[in-house]
């Protein structure tokens, strides 16, 4: 993997800049103090992360002259809970952190979503920053100030926007994942392959991509960080980054949660891109190649679930509203667009998304 360093800045309200290269946790102070300034830390981190990377991070935070602690949580999704954000909120308390103090967050999504959530309610509000160690957060969740938690009702049904103080991609951390951790994340980034960047999508067409995940992550971001510069708040052309979400969603909810994120969100994509062929939405076919290089990358490309059970698990969405849904239809890689349909149409939709 190559020593140098991207950096991308985000242009919000405050902006803030995304890094990405080898080696940064070890440098995580030196980098955060011109950002940070004089405060205190506490980094969170989940017993899976925590073991391998937290000592490097709270040694070069202390190096750096920083006061730091620690907050220790169970990993995984299932954690991701009103409990787990009670127990962090109640460590940052009885730490006596105050409005000009800092939360870091180490790990993958489900990390920066909780910490981040965590951040944005403490005090009303105080800093964080984002440490992504998998593909998925370091390719998409770091960025975009999205923070939220799972409640009885659902993913992700309570949260905040608030955008990062920085992010620090180290892509050493990248190297030891395991291969379906690995491929959640190739999924997202391939997702936006199709959207937006056809150089990104053939990126993935290697048998290793150790050499280009700097070159991958920055491409992702750049343009994660575009769509968010333009709609922070999620009401329009962020959505498009939803691609392959309804139809994923709706796998995830059908099979109970035992595929993960980026594997059902692989399935999702090709299913509206075969869609949009047989519907006639798009202006060059796109399903097969799609299809190959997600296959390539260990991802699954088919369901058992038919068309009628996907419709009625993605129209027992607690955050949909009306009676029509936008789902994102792939016009050719890199390029879609997003398109209003009626719930009426779909179990169509899926079902011509599933046909051969
Ligand atoms: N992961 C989608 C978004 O940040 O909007």
């Amino acid at each position: 993997m190559s020593n140098c360093v991207n950096t991308i800045r985000v242009h919000v309200d405050p902006p803030y800049t995304v890094t990405i290269g080898s080696g940064l946790l070890a440098r995580c102070g030196e980098l955060l103090r011109p950002v940070l300034g004089e405060c205190r830390l506490c980094v969170a981190a989940d017993s899976n992360v925590a073991p391998l990377y937290l000592d490097t991070v709270t040694e070069s935070l202390r190096s750096a002259g920083y006061t730091v602690s620690t907050c220790l949580y169970p990993a995984g999704e299932a954690h991701k809970n009103l409990e787990t954000l009670s127990g962090i909120l109640e460590f940052l308390a009885a730490e006596h952190l105050t409005r000009s103090d800092c939360v870091v967050a180490l790990g993958g999504g489900v990390c920066g979503d909780m910490a981040g959530f965590a951040a944005g309610c403490y005090l009303r509000g105080i800093r964080y920053v984002q440490l992504p160690t998998t593909l998925l957060s370091a390719v998409d969740s770091s960025v975009g100030g999205k923070t939220a938690i799972d409640l009885k009702a659902g993913k992700n049904l309570a949260g905040v926007f608030l955008q990062p103080a920085a992010v620090l991609c180290d892509t050493d951390c990248l190297r030891t994942l395991p291969p379906e951790v690995f491929a959640d994340g190739a999924a997202e980034a391939i997702k936006t392959g199709v959207l937006s960047d056809e150089t990104l999508f053939s990126l993935f067409d290697a048998d290793d991509l150790t050499d280009r995940l700097p070159e991958i992550i920055a491409r992702c971001i750049a343009f994660k960080a575009k769509v968010v510069e333009e709609d922070e708040l999620d009401n329009g052309v962020r959505r498009t980054l939803n691609l392959g979400h309804t139809a994923g969603h709706a796998i995830e909810k059908c099979a109970d949660f035992r595929l993960t994120h980026g594997h059902a969100v692989a399935i999702g994509m090709v299913i509206m891109a075969r869609a949009a062929e047989k519907l006639g939405w798009c202006t060059e076919p796109s399903a097969d190649r799609i299809a190959a290089m997600l296959r390539r990358n260990r991802l699954p490309v088919s369901t058992e679930f038919s068309a009628s059970e996907l419709a009625a698990a993605a129209l027992s969405d607690k955050k949909r509203r009306g009676d029509s849904i936008s789902v994102v239809v792939p016009d050719r890689i890199g390029s879609c667009y997003m398109k209003k349909v009626s719930v009426n149409d779909l179990e169509a939709i899926f079902r011509a998304g599933l046909e051969g």
